[in-house]
């Protein structure tokens, strides 16, 4: 077990001081059962100052292989979507939220999550992006820290604070959700239509607290993903 494991915000800072160092421990993590079923750890790619970081869940069988996260059939959809708005994969950075693969693609469970959060938001914290898009459910509740699932937040980027940086979370649809559904293909691309925008945009100050009084919010649509 880590001795870096639980550390607030400075400790973290001193025990993880380079995404380099960050990377290194990753790489040797055992702190949840994934590291007994994992090829190997697949840390995340990329700029590391991008402004934009895209946050999945988990890595699937070729990732798994590679090493490299989003190199599947969702990850070709997720190259294509960045391509689509004038980036290119070496200019964002691409992480998931577990760093290992979940065995037989099953969902990440709430354990092996919070053992990969502190990696996560320290990612966060030294590439310092300006927006952040969750991709799917899992990402999108891991980071937000609430419950609301994907088909009702998606495309409405929120204030987001990882210690003392304030980024733009933009929770859009798992790539390899609108891989199987048309319908979810074209939302998908209209919020992604936004990031250029969001990129330039400045972070909005906090919403506002909820009224005790408003109405419960009706119940949410079942999204199933398929994921890989
Ligand atoms: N590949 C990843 O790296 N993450 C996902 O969430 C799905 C596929």
């Amino acid at each position: 077990m880590s001795s870096s494991e639980g550390l607030g915000v400075e400790s973290a800072s001193r025990a993880w001081p380079s995404l380099d160092a960050l990377r290194e421990e990753a790489l040797a993590c055992t702190r949840c059962p994934l590291a007994e079923t994992r090829t190997q750890v697949v840390f995340g790619v990329g700029d590391p100052n991008a402004d934009l970081m895209f946050v999945g869940e988990g890595p699937g069988a070729e990732e798994d292989k590679q090493g490299i996260p989003f190199v599947g059939r969702a990850g070709q959809l997720l190259t294509r979507l960045i391509e689509g708005i004038g980036l290119t994969r070496d200019q964002v950075y691409i992480a998931n939220v577990v760093k290992c693969r979940p065995p037989g693609n099953r969902d990440p469970q709430p354990d092996e999550k919070q053992a990969c959060e502190p990696y996560l938001f320290r990612q966060i914290e030294l590439i310092q992006p300006k927006v952040i898009a969750t991709l799917g459910n899992h990402a999108t509740k891991q980071l937000s820290g609430k419950e609301t699932g994907i088909t009702r937040v998606h495309g409405q980027p929120q204030r987001l604070n990882v210690g003392a940086l304030a980024v733009l979370l933009y929770p859009l649809y798992h790539p390899a959700a609108a891989l199987y559904t048309p319908a979810m293909f074209k939302v998908l691309e209209e919020d992604f239509a936004r990031l250029p925008e969001l990129l330039g945009a400045p972070v909005p100050e906090p919403t506002p607290v909820v009224p005790l009084l408003a109405p419960p919010p009706a119940p949410e649509p079942t999204v199933q993903l398929g994921l890989f």
